[in-house]
């Protein structure tokens, strides 16, 4: 099978490319039926029965991908490290030929085929060589006994962890105001190179957000997962993702009941993008002055009607009067979350923010024009000291666990 070529290899990309050797070992040997080309070059017998692999003497437990789960799920638990889950089923730490990969496993049929789009998803990133900040996949496999979709494991907290323990360590003076948002910088720049990335390849993730965004501490840099509601652009319908980072087109044709529904996007990703970095310096989500009423279900009812009026109105496509920051009306008093005070309007920050946030997702930017804005060329902090924060950041998440065990 022809080998796939990688984009630009760097020396710090090393463990990357063992990572992918793997994959492409993989797809030649195992998953045929995500891998269209391995498919081509499997040996099929007159009978049209395919030649016996090794893993077709073991029995699968889960062999549709979702029946048996309780079944495959303690059998991952027994030999493997739970990693987390949710109403899909779960993922697990465990061995296959030889290393770590992580295996996402069904609950339910609809699980299943939501993790078979991902799969699909994946085969797209592969056959255009990965991206160094998205985790790995090598496909539909079989790890002990147990069908899922096998991802590169990625070792390290999530970002929302870091985010939040960086803001402590500020507070308590053990970073600089720099450092804390040298390394914000850091992470949303290489979050919005893997959209890029993306992007080219006319696909979007769906989910944006700091759980769903892994720190590596291998390669140390950041690996986006999750693709379960990622869709290629224009062809399918947007999924919503999460409540408080999903874009207001797709939040409005959803609440409209719209046939066909807005179509999946990259402007929600890079309004994604803005809701993080305006959680990172507001402290609170943006809501375009919607209340939070505390409840998930009354909280998305505001959300929606303050986009009703927001879109009926001329404010729509005037960023002068709507941005998800705003210049603070009285000047006497300190700004307030989503304001800013005089002459706050012209930090890289606020023009950041309020640029992958616009309403109107036709003024909104794009990944590729987000990283070009004064926000990332010139960061508060240096490449090469991010990483000194980094290890001090990691440092003390990995104290904290310890105190409490
Ligand atoms: N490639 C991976 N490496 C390490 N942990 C992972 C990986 N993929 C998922 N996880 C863990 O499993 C959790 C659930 O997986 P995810 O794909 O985000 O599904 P969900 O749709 O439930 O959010 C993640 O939050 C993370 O903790
Ligand atoms: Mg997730």
């Amino acid at each position: 099978m022809k080998r796939m070529h990688r984009k630009a290899v760097t020396q710090s990309e090393s463990s990357e490319d063992e990572w992918m050797e793997h994959v492409y070992e993989a797809m030649e040997l195992d998953f045929p039926n995500v891998f269209p080309e391995a498919l081509e070059s499997e040996q099929v017998d007159v009978t049209g029965a395919s030649k016996t692999t090794k893993s077709d003497t073991k029995p699968v437990i889960n062999s549709d991908g979702y029946s048996n789960y309780p079944t495959a799920r303690e059998t991952l638990k027994k030999v493997g490290v739970y990693l987390g889950g949710g109403g899909f089923g779960d993922v697990f730490k465990v061995e296959k030929d030889g290393r770590d990969i992580a295996l996402k496993i069904a609950k339910t049929r609809d699980a299943w085929e939501t993790i078979q789009r991902e799969a699909n998803i994946y085969e797209k990133i592969n056959k255009e060589g990965g991206h160094k900040n998205i985790a790995g996949c090598i496909g539909i496999c079989e790890a002990e006994g147990v069908k899922g979709l096998g991802l590169e494991c990625v070792d390290g907290p999530k970002i929302s962890f870091i985010l939040d323990t960086a803001k402590q360590m500020y507070e308590s003076g053990k970073i600089t105001h720099a450092e804390l948002w040298g390394s914000a910088q850091s992470f949303l720049k290489e979050t919005l190179e893997a959209l890029a990335f993306l992007e080219e390849n006319n696909l979007v993730h769906g989910d944006v957000k700091g759980e769903n965004i892994m720190f590596d501490r291998k390669s140390k840099s950041i690996k986006l997962i999750d693709l379960g509601s990622a869709c290629v652009a224009e062809e399918e319908e947007a999924r919503m993702g999460t409540i408080t980072n999903a874009s207001p087109e797709v939040m409005l044709s959803w609440s409209r009941s719209l046939t066909p529904k807005q179509s999946a996007s990259p402007r929600q990703d890079t309004y994604a993008v803005g809701q993080m970095a305006y959680f990172f310096g507001e402290g609170d989500h943006n809501r375009f002055g919607a209340p939070d009423l505390k409840n998930e279900q009354a909280t998305l009812f505001q959300l929606v009607m303050t986009f009703k009026s927001i879109a009926a109105s001329k404010k729509r496509t005037d960023s002068e009067s709507l941005g998800a920051l705003n210049p603070v009306e009285d000047h006497a008093s300190s700004p307030g979350a989503g304001q800013y005070g005089r002459g706050g309007g012209n930090t890289a920050y606020v023009k950041f923010v309020n640029a992958a946030t616009n309403f109107d997702p036709n003024l909104r930017s794009s990944s590729a024009e987000l990283l070009e804005m004064d926000f990332f060329k010139d960061p508060l902090l240096q490449e090469e000291d991010t990483v000194e924060v980094f290890e001090k950041l990691l440092q003390h998440l990995d104290e904290e666990m310890e105190d409490d065990q």
